[in-house]
């Protein structure tokens, strides 16, 4: 699995987004509080963007009149027809099991581990023992 950086930390604030293309996938980065989710950016419905939607909260219900409103930020609406999908999983509260979009996992990681990247040659211990120059595999 490749590792493609996106963005700054700061280009991302919390409560902000961005959506970027990796190798011909557009991909909606949220921020949320302390955490970053990635979503592919098409609605599974008609297609819509997904990082153009609404955060919004999980709502759920054991009744009429009684609600409870928990996650905050992490359900996003779709614009076009309001679609909610949770931002950790894809799923859909439509329809759980069929509906979802893919997600894909996010970290922040320091400048520098960045800019070593993956293209690393192999490297081995050199040493000089009395005039003879020693490579150790
Ligand atoms: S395109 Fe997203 S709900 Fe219709």
């Amino acid at each position: 699995m490749a590792r493609h950086v996106v963005a700054t930390a700061a280009e991302i604030p919390p409560g902000g987004r961005k959506l970027v293309e990796i190798n011909g996938r557009p991909i909606a980065i949220f921020h949320v509080k302390d955490e970053y989710f990635a979503l592919y950016d098409k609605c599974p419905h008609e297609g819509g963007s997904l990082c153009k939607g609404k955060l919004t909260s999980l709502v759920e219900s054991d009744g009429p009149g009684d609600y409870r409103v928990s996650r905050q930020g992490e359900i996003v609406r779709c614009p076009w027809h309001g679609w909610e999908f949770d931002l950790r999983t894809g799923k859909s509260y439509c329809d759980p099991v069929k509906m979802r979009v893919r997600n894909y996992a996010v970290s922040v990681e320091p400048g520098t581990r960045v800019v070593e990247g993956p293209y690393l040659a192999e490297t081995f211990p050199v040493s000089v023992e009395g005039e003879y120059v020693v490579v150790e595999l």
